[in-house]
């Protein structure tokens, strides 16, 4: 991370905490790492983003439109279902045999890092090699690791030219002894134990039964309560192949590291669609997805220099997946060039829907089986259902493809957050500059859409803007304010993301009209009172500009 970059999370981190956005959990007693509550302004801006992907991608969906770029029309519906789901669930989708990550422990500093986390340059002094480690990446990593070296082979820092490097940082998982591995909290050599597995899922009892009769998971995604629901959405509604069904909510797992504020934490809230289509007609259901949903984060106002649609390498695929691609974005906390996963998309196959109707699946050469255990019966079984479709148009019978658009919608909300975060200058009301941060948010993502204020606390004003703060709540979030100087209170909301503050001044009380100041251009316009509602809602609408 350079030091710009840093400088820039930084005030990021410390306006989510100055003005509600984020904090940590528990934080009176001393925080619990990996867990994040969003505070009064957090849970509007994380709600707008969850009703922007849930009225964009399923209610305002129209299905009788053939919507931009797609291979024909489709139909959208909705899901919410458990967080805990009987323990098979995990079984059959692989997630209790694979779900997991490589820890190492130090044996020395009693730490815990995650195996592709920790990176690490070869390094060389009078005959001694060492492979000093680092969670830190890029310009940081490579000072952190020359400072390590040169306090391990006591030397001083004029003394760095002595030090003779071999080649750049690379991932841990490149070195295979760790004899001469420094890790990155230690004073000494081999301290690192040899990686192990270490499963994600959170494990907890059902019931009155503590043993393992009664141990489930939270679930680590959304994604299953939507595959074993496939036949009952069938059943009960009129959906027909190519149709997707929609959950945002919980899931939860047990990073080693949780770290870059909300990015990787512990629980967080996925989006998730599954698109069930014909095999045939799979791939180019895949691009659509890909290339509606890398839109989306545009139209919300990401940067396109600072987005990216990359798709996977073949070793990069999951067990279940024939094509993956990710959206990503240059978060500030990244060093440059690095990009962090916003989505994924993948194309599933029939991996899900088999493995619920006839057991854990394993690749075979190309083909999927399912998995045998000693005694030659299927090590996890499915639920015997049969989760199959019959078009009754074609009379044909299959197992339908599924498209995965999986995003998070707290990373997404941090994107949007680090996208928004602005630092320009304005003249005060002495016409001197003065440095202003603001947060230019899409207006469909603004917490607050509107502020009213009063000029001063007399004369009439509170009263009239009082009227107009009613008249515009029952149609969007609007913030009333009056106390202290109205450039102080301008800055209040500019901080926050308010897209427009209505200020009610001595001309208002003698021709009923307010000013209108738009926050990103800081134009001022004058308008009647009671034309406010229709202007607001006109300009979030993006039909007035
Ligand atoms: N059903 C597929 C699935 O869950 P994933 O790539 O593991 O795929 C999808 O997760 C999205 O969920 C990610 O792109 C990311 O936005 C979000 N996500 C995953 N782990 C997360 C974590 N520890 N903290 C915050 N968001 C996370």
């Amino acid at each position: 991370m350079t030091e710009s970059a840093k400088v820039d999370m930084d005030k990021i981190v410390s306006l989510c905490k100055r003005r509600g956005f984020l904090f940590q959990s528990s934080e009176i007693y001393g925080g619990l790492n990996g867990f994040w509550d969003y505070g009064p302004l957090g849970v509007e801006l994380k709600r707008n983003v969850k009703e922007a992907w849930w009225r964009d991608m399923v209610t305002s969906h129209d299905e009788l439109a053939v919507a931009a770029g797609a291979p024909t029309t489709y139909e959208m519906t909705g899901l919410d279902c458990t967080i805990i789901m009987h323990p098979q669930v995990w079984k059959c989708s692989g997630h209790y045999d694979l779900f997991h990550d490589f820890m190492v422990d130090c044996r020395e500093s009693k730490k815990r890092y995650r195996h592709d986390q920790v990176r690490g340059r070869w390094v060389e002094f009078r005959g001694q090699k060492a492979f000093v480690a680092t969670q830190l990446g890029g310009d940081e990593g490579l000072a952190e690791a020359e400072a390590r070296a040169l306090k391990f082979f006591g030397l001083r820092a004029k003394d760095a030219e002595k030090l003779a490097w071999d080649g750049p940082l690379v991932s841990l998982t490149k070195v295979s002894d760790f004899a001469q591995v420094l890790g990155p909290d230690a004073k000494t050599l081999g301290t690192l134990t040899a990686p192990r597995e270490f499963n994600l899922m959170f494990k907890t009892y059902v019931g009155a039964l503590s043993g393992e009769e009664g141990a489930a998971f939270l679930r680590p995604e959304t994604a299953q309560g939507i595959f074993v629901n496939f036949k009952n959405v069938l059943d009960s509604t009129r959906v027909k192949v190519p149709f997707g069904i929609a959950q945002m909510g919980k899931s939860f797992r047990n990073e080693i590291t949780p770290r870059n504020f909300t990015f990787r934490s512990r629980e967080f809230e996925q989006m998730e669609i599954e698109f069930f289509c014909h095999p045939q007609a799979s791939p180019d259901w895949y691009k659509y997805w890909r290339d509606r949903r890398y839109r989306w984060y545009l139209e919300l106002g990401l940067s396109g220099d600072r987005l990216q649609l990359r798709d996977h390498e073949q070793d990069e695929l999951s067990h279940y997946s024939c094509g993956t691609a990710d959206i990503e974005y240059a978060f500030p906390f990244l060093p440059p060039g690095e990009f962090g996963e916003l989505e994924g998309i993948a194309h599933r196959g029939d991996f899900d829907l088999r493995s619920h109707m006839e057991g854990k699946l394993v690749r075979q050469g190309n083909e999927l089986v399912v998995e045998l255990g000693e005694d030659g019966k299927p090590r996890h079984p499915g639920s015997g259902r049969d989760l199959s479709y019959f078009d009754d148009i074609t009379r044909e019978r299959f197992t339908p493809h599924v498209i995965e658009p999986s995003a998070g919608a707290d990373r997404a909300t941090l994107a949007f957050l680090c996208e928004a975060y602005q630092e320009d200058q304005v003249p005060d009301e002495k016409g001197n500059p003065r440095e202003r941060v603001f947060l230019k948010f899409h207006p469909r993502l603004a917490p607050v859409k509107a502020a009213v204020f009063p000029l001063v606390k007399k004369d009439g004003m509170p009263e009239m803007a009082e009227k107009i703060y009613r008249e515009l709540k029952p149609h969007f979030n609007v913030f009333y304010d009056e106390k202290g100087a109205v450039g102080r209170r301008y800055a209040r909301q500019d901080e926050v993301g308010t897209p427009y503050c209505i200020t009610v001044d001595g001309q208002s009380l003698q021709d009923g009209t307010v000013t209108i100041r738009d926050r990103d251009s800081l134009k001022q316009w004058r308008l009647r009172a009671e034309e406010c509602v229709a202007e607001i809602s006109g300009r979030l609408a993006g039909k007035i500009q």
